[in-house]
């Protein structure tokens, strides 16, 4: 099984920024912890940072033919805006979990909308690191669930 995770911008930032909302662990940390719980799994993952749009809509396109069996994404501030990326991840086929570290809805209003609500298998947020590896298992899981249906 094939994994991808996706970071959106300003992610590579985690472990710097906002440790009230976002805590102290790098991005390479919970990388690491994402490959730890795959390997778990039997699953292999690939984990991809950017700040740039465009680029993310292309990572998000060679899923489509890659054999990317399911997508784990946290978008950061595009998921609240960006139809770019909405319809990128809208051609892929394959199970979507959307994830944030913090309580999206405990927060600001305009983090209260996510314009990939209804293309997403469904969303995790709040849990901190456990937010991502929580939705790895979510990931993992449908892919199971669509294998055997
Ligand atoms: C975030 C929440 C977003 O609202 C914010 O713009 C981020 C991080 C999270 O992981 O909690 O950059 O996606």
């Amino acid at each position: 099984m094939k994994l991808l995770v996706l970071h959106g911008l300003n992610l590579n930032m985690f472990g710097k920024r906002d440790p009230a909302q976002y805590g102290t662990t790098t991005l390479a940390e919970i990388d690491d912890a994402i490959a730890r719980l795959a390997a778990d799994l039997g699953a292999s993952v690939q984990c991809f940072q950017t700040n740039f749009e465009g680029a993310m809509v292309e990572r998000i396109h060679q899923a489509v033919s890659d054999g990317t069996d399911a997508v784990v994404i946290n978008a950061g501030a595009w998921t609240h805006y960006s139809y770019g990326i909405r319809d990128a991840l809208a051609i892929l086929s394959c199970p979507i979990v959307e994830v944030h570290m913090s309580n999206v809805h405990a927060r600001e209003p305009f983090r209260h909308t996510s314009v990939f609500s209804s293309i997403v298998r469904g969303q995790i947020c709040g849990f901190g690191v456990d937010s991502y590896l929580l939705g790895v298992r979510a990931a993992a899981s449908a892919v199971q669930q669509n294998r055997s249906a």
